[in-house]
């Protein structure tokens, strides 16, 4: 694994990371990667530069990326996909965010975890659609608790599965139990897979296809390939109808939406030729991981579980403590930012805690994480 060029990083890596923040400061903010992608990325990228010529590519993704989520997806992730159900998006938010707009109206309510990223509730704001919150544990999502949130106005069950920021990944068996609760409540299930790739459990992910066939696939290359600033991912559809719709609907037929064709260029070599890298990535995230569990859980302040996936973790501080104030300080006296869990970031039931990300080199991981405890040594008792 060769870690990015630092000045690179500090010229180029915005969204609260090194180009937002003060030499010699560390950020374990945003999810995304301090080491450099798979070289089939640049290899595939000028292979294609060679002509120089940058043709319209197909509306809705062009058949090499295609072929390559439907691969990705069938061989890697236990589902049964066609790639005539891809659709390829400018990001995975994007995905999100057209997903919505086309199964949903204002006035709608869906239903998603209680803390979980800012986005699949931002998206859903952005169109007057009403969120409820559903807590989710190591043992998975209780239905109990989801029939207590569902009115005539819900219809969706929105998962993030791995889960950011807590790390949990569905088993087969709880996704078998969600999807039979959705479809006996009428629900379409959207489940947000963007951090499929990074997983560490024993059990390969399984995706909700697998177990639904009903159910709307977010997907994106920006955690398990480190192609954030590409701005590329999928909508995997149902069925090529829906697809065929969406794509209407959202403007992708029209060439008012789309994902550029370098970005679709690289992701399908990455999914081809780049998994190699991405499994020596993940091994290298998941000892940093490890490494800020068992720091962390030493001090007399703070305490995480191991994720089953992802490379973020969430870490709980004392109740009584200020969670914007101590991010605050740990930004000016430690030196370390973290994203605090707000309200803005997460949902209400993040407060108590900050996520770090640790898609970084061992180097960085470790100078973070003793700054982190250090700092909480000196200042606990005194917050
Ligand atoms: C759960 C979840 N969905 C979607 C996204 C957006 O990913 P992208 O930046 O690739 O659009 C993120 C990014 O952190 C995420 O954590």
């Amino acid at each position: 694994m060769k870690a990015t060029d630092k000045n690179f990083l500090t010229e180029n890596a915005f969204n609260m990371r090194w180009a937002n923040v003060e030499e010699g400061h560390i950020p374990l903010t945003a999810a995304d990667w301090d080491i450099e992608a798979s070289s089939a990325v640049r290899e595939a990228l000028t292979a294609y530069l060679q002509f120089n010529s940058f043709p319209y590519g197909n509306n809705s993704g062009m058949k090499a990326f295609q072929n390559a989520i439907a691969f990705h997806f069938n061989q890697r992730k236990n589902a049964s996909i066609q790639s005539e159900e891809v659709i390829a998006t400018n990001s995975a938010a994007k995905a999100i965010d057209d997903v919505y707009s086309f199964l949903l109206k204002e006035g709608d309510e869906i239903l998603i975890a209680d803390p979980v990223d800012f986005l699949l509730a931002e998206c859903a704001r952005r169109k007057n659609i009403g969120i409820k919150r559903y807590q989710q544990r190591s043992n998975g999502i209780d239905l109990a608790e989801l029939d207590k949130l569902v009115s005539s106005k819900t219809k969706a069950l929105v998962i993030c599965n791995p889960h950011n920021p807590l790390g949990y990944v569905l088993s087969k068996k709880q996704l078998e139990s969600l999807s039979n609760w959705a479809n006996d409540k009428g629900l379409v299930i959207i489940s947000d897979e963007v951090w499929s790739d990074i997983v560490h459990t024993e059990e390969s992910f399984t995706s909700i296809r697998a177990v639904n066939s009903n159910a709307w696939i977010v997907y994106g290359l920006s955690k398990g390939f480190g192609l954030a600033g590409l701005r590329i991912g999928a909508i995997i559809a149902p069925n090529e109808e829906q697809a065929v719709l969406l794509a209407d609907g959202q403007g992708y037929a029209r060439t008012i939406e789309g994902a550029s064709t370098l970005s679709q260029i690289a992701a399908a070599a990455a999914i081809e030729n780049g998994w190699t890298h991405t499994q020596e990535a993940v091994s290298l995230f998941k000892k940093n991981l490890e490494q800020a569990v068992i720091a962390f859980n030493k001090t007399n302040f703070l305490s995480c579980e191991m994720p089953q996936g992802t490379f973020v973790l969430t870490v709980r501080h004392p109740s009584t403590w200020n969670t914007e104030m101590l991010c605050e300080r740990l930004a000016n006296e430690a030196k370390v930012h973290v994203v605090p869990g707000l309200e803005k970031w997460f949902g209400p039931g993040a407060i108590g805690t900050f996520r770090i990300s640790l898609a970084t080199t061992p180097e960085i991981a470790s100078e973070g994480i003793e700054r982190i405890c250090n700092w909480i040594t000196a200042y606990g008792s005194t917050l």
